[in-house]
């Protein structure tokens, strides 16, 4: 599928992600913080995010996967990754690249909670309400998007496009009659 127009640019993300750093960091003033971020779509994301987070945070990898069409998330969420986690009384971030349906912030958010978390609050880059299917709440948000499939910034489509330094459409194509 050929790449569609940019949406939202480096320097756009860059700021807005600042924008949201500064503001958990205000909320969470000097309370340990333990960040859960789901590999791989929010590793950039992650990444910008953490420069303004300050030192005392912890961060993990857990590996979430969603199975539907390649740009629709079906219902089966699958996580990995769990092994070594200890989220016993801690407060905990779960950062992902988009709340799409919500099915895998809220099975993430579920499995945290049944780990022992004392609080678990959500953070994504962006956000399509149109899509949701599962009530969850989005504590901090990068953006709102309409219903188009976007790579780019950490998201993917079939593995590729991941690198962009922005995020873009992807146009589907053109459907012969
Ligand atoms: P949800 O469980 O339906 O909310 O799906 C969330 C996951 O689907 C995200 O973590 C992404 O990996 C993937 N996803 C949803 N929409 C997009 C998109 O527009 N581009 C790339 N990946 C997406
Ligand atoms: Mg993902």
């Amino acid at each position: 599928m050929p790449l569609g127009k940019v949406l939202l640019s480096a320097e756009q993300i860059a700021s807005r992600v600042g924008e949201l750093g500064l503001r958990i960091r205000r909320d969470y003033e000097d309370q340990p913080l333990t960040i859960v971020a789901i590999l791989q779509g929010a590793i950039v994301f992650l990444g910008e995010l953490l420069k303004h987070l300050g030192a005392g945070v912890t961060v993990e990898l857990i590996e979430a996967s969603s199975y539907g069409t390649a740009t629709a998330s079906g219902g089966q969420v699958t996580l990995r990754r769990y092994g070594r986690l200890d989220v016993r009384d801690r407060d905990v971030l779960l950062v992902d690249d988009i709340a799409d349906t919500g099915r895998t912030l809220a099975a993430v958010a579920r499995q945290l909670e049944a780990m022992g978390a004392r609080s678990v609050r959500t953070c994504v880059l962006l956000d399509k309400p149109s899509r949701r299917e599962v009530d969850v709440e989005l504590s901090y948000r990068g953006f709102e998007i309409d219903d188009v499939f976007v790579v780019g910034f950490g998201l993917d489509h079939a593995g590729r496009y991941r690198t962009l330094p922005y995020i873009a459409c992807l146009d589907e194509p053109a459907r012969k009659e």
